[in-house]
């Protein structure tokens, strides 16, 4: 992913809001800072998988990842219900200097369950061969590893007593997934079939970032219920905001970056008409 730049200082500003949520531009300490204290049941989101630091083959932690990462998290907590879940993609990364593998998910979620408050409840492996950008480290650098083709999601909580409804994600899946499996294969969701799927011009690498709208879904199926809310507040091009307006949850979303709101606007007004 190219480095953004973070606004912390501007202001949070309203791209555009439906009957269920509000999608904003901001930095996302600023943008969970308005939300109020438990109030969400879910946060489901793929910040910067690497953070402003891409780790090299001498400290494939990434301290500078997990530290980055902290104010977001602690916002995150405050936000989230006590029974509430964080679903969140960080990734697979690799060096920048060597073929080898940076773990600065596993040092984040590590950092995060060293503190006493959270539990790791699961993880699960998107299948995503097509717009993994690890794979670039097979196709255009050493060619000495083999192709990513999944992504780590971790679910976590405060408590180990989460409400689940199970039940609601079986046949959500294609057929290549057991039901209730944690290894995800995300088909379609109707939310997408509505929406445009590119905007005109050149193919834009925060289009490459962006995860299919069946995979929040998958989440907000399973881990909320109608009328609960949703945050995302690294929300990219809105695939969380188009699946909760999908299902009927409220939602409150974010990115800081102009492109990805704007694509994240024109999908969520798709969605509406
Ligand atoms: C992995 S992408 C998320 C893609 C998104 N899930 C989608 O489907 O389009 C990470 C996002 O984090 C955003 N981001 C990076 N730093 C941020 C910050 N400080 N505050 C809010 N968003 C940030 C980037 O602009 C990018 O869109």
């Amino acid at each position: 992913m190219t480095p953004r730049t973070t606004a912390d200082t501007a202001p949070v500003r309203v791209v555009t809001s439906t009957g269920h949520g509000t999608l904003s531009q901001g930095d996302a300490v600023a943008f969970l800072r308005t939300l109020p204290d438990a109030a969400a049941r879910l946060v489901v989101t793929s910040p910067w998988f690497t953070g402003p630091y891409r780790a090299s083959s001498a400290d494939p932690t990434s301290p500078g990842f997990v530290t980055w990462l902290d104010p977001f998290l602690t916002e995150i907590a405050r936000v989230l219900r006590p029974d509430g879940s964080l679903v969140m993609e960080l990734g697979c990364t690799w060096a920048k200097d060597a073929p080898v593998r940076t773990v600065q998910n596993f040092a984040a979620v590590n950092s995060l369950l060293g503190q006493g408050d959270w539990h790791l409840l699961q993880e699960f492996y998107w299948y995503n061969p097509d717009s993994l950008q690890t794979r670039e480290e097979w196709r255009t650098h050493h060619r000495v590893r083999l192709d990513d083709c999944v992504s780590m999601w971790f679910w976590l909580s405060r408590t180990p007593d989460v409400p689940v409804d199970a039940r609601q994600v079986r046949g959500f899946q294609n057929h290549l997934t057991r039901p209730f499996g944690n290894f995800l294969t995300m088909g379609d969701s109707p939310a997408d079939g509505s929406c445009p799927d590119e905007i005109p011009g050149e193919p834009s690498p925060v289009l490459a970032d962006r995860f299919p709208v069946a995979l929040p879904e998958y989440f907000i199926r399973l881990l909320t219920r109608e009328g609960e809310l949703v945050v995302d507040p690294f929300a990219g091009t809105g695939s969380t905001a188009l699946a909760a307006e999908a299902t009927g949850r409220t939602w409150a979303c974010n990115d800081v970056s102009d492109e990805a709101t704007g694509i994240a606007e024109r999908r969520i007004d798709a969605l509406r008409r």
